[in-house]
């Protein structure tokens, strides 16, 4: 079936085709680099061919994905892909049949359940409890395993709530994935920004029917280089994924390959963390002291990453975001029902100084004390 559209991309991009909103209270990625910050590094002989080396990516590339994960496995369990959203595509795609079940969590990243449809497969979702902080609980995951059931897809952080799923879950989870046989997908892509403890292992590690999937776009900010990877001790897995993306892009992006090995070795590697965390946990901390002050406003700050979940009272997250875009205000949020939940919006504490986000919070109170919704 033909792959359609969810509620998140759709009002993308109804609101991106209007008048550019002037501030922003919903980026969920680092600041991001400049070309410049990389020239330095970068061989102006590299030619623009193919890596010419590998189909499963620059192999010094996939070397540096492994050590950011902590994970001692082969260069040959990892396949470079176009982001983390291609890696996750790659994986529905050839991994899900029609008739098969797939467990997901709720609210969670929306490409699970467009894949699902489009594949004929039925997405069971595991509701996040918000009275827990939005926990995700793994007795619930067991819960919906069927024997119909081929994946279990999960975001770690969660994408939107910014809650972490913590070590000893993963071992259940993974524990669960081996009894019954099911591949584990973990989207990492919000790894490396965690306020709440240590990064937790990356589920690849933990068993062999555990799946990474992650990218630099996020704690890097580096999203326009379209570079991010799947992880898995199956060849079976990775090369059933080479062989969809040889359909599709048919190999890497050159240039984007190099720029995240450099960005990758351990010192830049260290240094962007330790700006982008310096910055995510200032502008958190904004946003904390924001949403205490603002009696129609209520959240659970998030454990890791740069986005949250708030509730609204008095109207609904969609109004409050219409609202809020349209002038004198011109501010952008993500509404809630983008992810199912029309009571809440997603604010977030990335993209550094060019947002606007304090002017925004300014726009966003006057509107929720303006009587006009
Ligand atoms: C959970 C999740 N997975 C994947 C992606 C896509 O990321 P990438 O730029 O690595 O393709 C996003 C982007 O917002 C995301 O939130």
């Amino acid at each position: 079936m033909k792959v359609t559209i969810h509620k998140l991309f759709d009002y993308l991009l109804e609101t991106t085709s209007a008048e550019p909103p002037e501030c922003f209270i919903g980026f969920s990625l680092a600041r991001s680099p400049q070309l410049k910050d990389f020239l330095p590094d970068l061989d102006p002989d590299l030619s623009l061919d193919w890596n010419g080396t590998s189909f499963l990516g620059l192999p010094a590339l996939r070397q540096r994905v492994l050590d950011q994960a902590g994970l001692r496995l082969s260069p040959d369990s990892v396949l470079i892909t176009a982001g983390a959203a291609e890696a996750n595509y790659l994986l529905f795609r050839q991994l899900l049949t029609a008739g098969d079940e797939i467990v997901t969590e709720a609210p969670g990243w929306p490409q699970a359940g467009v894949m699902a449809t489009a594949i004929g497969a039925r997405l069971v979702e595991v509701p996040r409890d918000e009275t827990q902080g939005w926990e995700l609980n793994p007795e619930a995951v067991a819960r919906a395993v069927t024997p119909k059931t081929r994946m279990i897809f999960l975001t770690n952080p969660n994408n939107p709530t910014g809650r972490l799923i913590r070590e000893a879950d993963l071992r259940a989870l993974a524990t669960l994935a081996d009894s019954h046989g099911i591949w584990l997908v973990v989207d990492e892509v919000y790894a490396g920004l965690e306020w709440a403890g240590a990064r937790p292992p990356s589920i690849a590690g933990l068993t062999p029917f555990g799946i990474t999937t992650g990218s630099v776009s996020k704690a890097l900010g580096l999203q326009g280089l379209r570079t991010g990877w799947l992880i898995c001790q199956n060849p079976q897995v990775i090369r059933d994924a080479m062989i969809l993306r040889e359909n599709g892009s048919e190999i890497m992006n050159v240039l984007g390959e190099h720029i995240a090995e450099v960005a990758l070795r351990p010192e830049r590697l260290a240094a962007a963390l330790a700006q982008a965390r310096k910055q995510g946990a200032a502008t958190l901390d904004r946003l904390e002291t924001f949403v205490a002050r603002e009696p129609r406003l209520s959240w659970h700050r998030p454990e890791a990453g740069l986005i949250g979940l708030a509730r609204v009272e008095g109207t609904d997250g969609e109004s409050l975001a219409r609202a809020l875009l349209q002038p004198p205000y011109r501010t952008f949020l993500l509404p809630g029902s983008a992810y199912g939940l029309p009571q809440h919006v997603r604010i977030g504490a990335g993209g550094g100084p060019e947002a606007r986000l304090e002017e925004g919070l300014g726009r966003l109170s006057t509107l929720l004390r303006s009587g006009q919704i």
